[in-house]
């Protein structure tokens, strides 16, 4: 199941691969005289706020450590998305105030998502915050440490219209240098009724398309050979250019992002049922390097809780989708997010859930039960009254069908052949490589000569469990 100590949407997988890699770029910068140490909790967007964070204290100054003892500045970067997500972060405030009780000049903020929830009150009750600073005001940061310096507390949570942190070249702290994450867009105008980012987020924005690009190809010159193109919703990307008024929509921008060489692989999220266009699909199915894989979260098979969470499309829209990702990709894999217990959920419409699952075949889904969270129009105009144990319940079957499904799907690839992107040694030995599909599946088969991480090679399915696929390098 997912866990909310880690991270969030369907790229988990990826930065979890990322983050073992620790090759630290920019080896200068450990050398700088203050150091700071950062923590990402939640999405991939979160962590990749943490990389434009990094990059803003290089300029002014700090250099990354990953040993926190040695830091002059903590730093966490926040989730508020569930209950438990915010109970994880404040664990970790209490052991970085424990360090600092050893070393009273250390300085601890407060990025993202809790600190624009929470605002001053960061301050007031965990007494040894010392910044608390929301998603769009990272550039306010050395502002912010140089009052601490004098003594003050640091805190800017303004939401902007427009900042898109466009002109920022991330620093790629924990890279394996091979998978990078491409912040598109920033924020969201959904209002899904459950959810706490359109408030902790603000207004939806799109980056400007032209320093995406730049910034893939930047990463393409480097030897990274994946990005993946972050959004709460990719699907209503748009922006015009304010000198030609030319428009751009997402697929255009993933084609101009495919078109950066054949060799880098493409892949996004998160899609929105309502807004993935037979344009965006066709998009993918016409390039081999836009990675066959749509992370489509449903929330929940049942036409009246979909209403009810305001998510705009219904039962028979979501799979009308469905069929049409199908039919212009028939190889693709599609991934979902499920909330189990929402407000007033019948075991009937639970059922409606566990239905979908089998039915649309998800290679793997992120399931979570139902967590109010103030201020949400879900908090405001519905009880929350399903028991917790009826929630747990319904999640552990909506996990167990899921099982069985990742199971199903990934045994029915034994046999098939398929271009992996290698990764690195796999977790189990180090005579073993690691690598995806283009559908997103982790593939481990033994190393060959000659082979390295970062190169492509053909690997032939002979196992598979409901978590990855064995295989075997062939010729092609
Ligand atoms: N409770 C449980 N899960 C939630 N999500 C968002 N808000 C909540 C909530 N209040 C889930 C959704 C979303 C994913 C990122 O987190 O499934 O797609
Ligand atoms: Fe939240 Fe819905 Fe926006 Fe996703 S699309 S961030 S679930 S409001």
């Amino acid at each position: 199941m997912y866990d909310d100590n880690v991270t969030l949407t369907g790229i988990k997988k990826e930065i979890d691969v990322a983050r073992q890699g620790e090759v630290l770029y920019h080896q200068n910068l450990t050398s700088a005289s203050r150091k700071f140490y950062i923590e990402s909790y939640g999405c991939a967007m979160n962590f990749s706020d943490s990389e434009i964070v990094a990059s803003i204290l290089a300029e002014d100054g700090f250099g990354p450590t990953r040993i926190m003892e040695e830091a002059d500045l903590i730093l966490v970067n926040t989730c508020s998305i569930r209950e438990k997500a915010e109970d994880t972060v404040r664990n970790r405030l209490r052991v970085f105030n424990a360090l600092k009780l050893k070393k009273p000049d250390m300085m601890i903020g407060v990025l993202g998502c809790m600190a624009e929830r929470l605002k001053a009150k960061l301050l007031e009750q965990e007494k040894l915050v010392d910044i608390v600073v929301g998603p769009d005001a990272y550039r306010d940061l050395p502002n912010l440490l140089a009052k601490v310096d004098d003594g003050e507390k640091g805190i800017n949570v303004l939401l902007s219209r427009e900042e898109t942190y466009s002109d920022i070249s991330p620093l790629r702290l924990d890279s394996n240098g091979i998978v990078g994450f491409i912040s598109i867009m920033r924020g969201c105008d959904n209002m899904c009724s459950f959810c706490v980012v359109p408030f902790t987020r603000g207004r939806e924005r799109s980056r400007d398309a032209y320093s995406i690009v730049a910034e893939a190809t930047d990463l393409f010159q480097r030897g990274f050979r994946e990005v993946t193109l972050l959004g709460q919703n990719v699907d209503s990307y748009k922006w015009t250019n304010p000198d030609t008024q030319e428009h751009v929509n997402f697929a255009q921008l993933l084609e101009r992002v495919a078109q950066v060489h054949p060799d880098l692989r493409v892949r996004f999220s998160t899609s929105h049922p309502k807004d993935i266009t037979n344009e965006v699909l066709h998009t993918m199915s016409s390039h081999e390097n836009i990675c066959k894989y749509i992370h489509l979260p449903v929330q929940s098979g049942n036409s009246r809780i979909l209403d009810l969470m305001n998510r705009t499309y219904d039962r028979e829209w979501y799979m009308e989708r469905v069929e049409a990702i199908y039919k212009i990709i028939p190889d693709c894999a599609i991934s979902s997010d499920i909330i189990c217990g929402f407000c007033t959920e019948t075991e009937e419409e639970h059922r409606e859930t566990i239905s979908m699952i089998q039915w649309a075949k998800y290679s793997m889904s992120y399931m979570f039960f139902y967590s109010e969270r103030p201020g949400t129009p879900a908090a405001k105009k519905l009880k929350d009254d399903i028991p917790e144990d009826i929630k747990k319940r319904r999640l552990q079957e909506v996990v167990d069908t899921q099982m069985k499904i990742s199971q199903q799907v990934n045994k029915a690839d034994i046999g098939k052949t398929f271009k992996v992107l290698i990764e690195g040694n796999s977790k189990r030995s180090d005579q073993e490589f690691k690598g995806r599909n283009s559908q997103n599946k982790m593939i481990n088969f033994p190393k060959q000569e000659g082979l390295k991480a970062g190169e492509y090679t053909w690997v032939k399915v002979t196992d598979a469990t409901s978590g990855s696929l064995r295989g075997e390098i062939v010729e092609k």
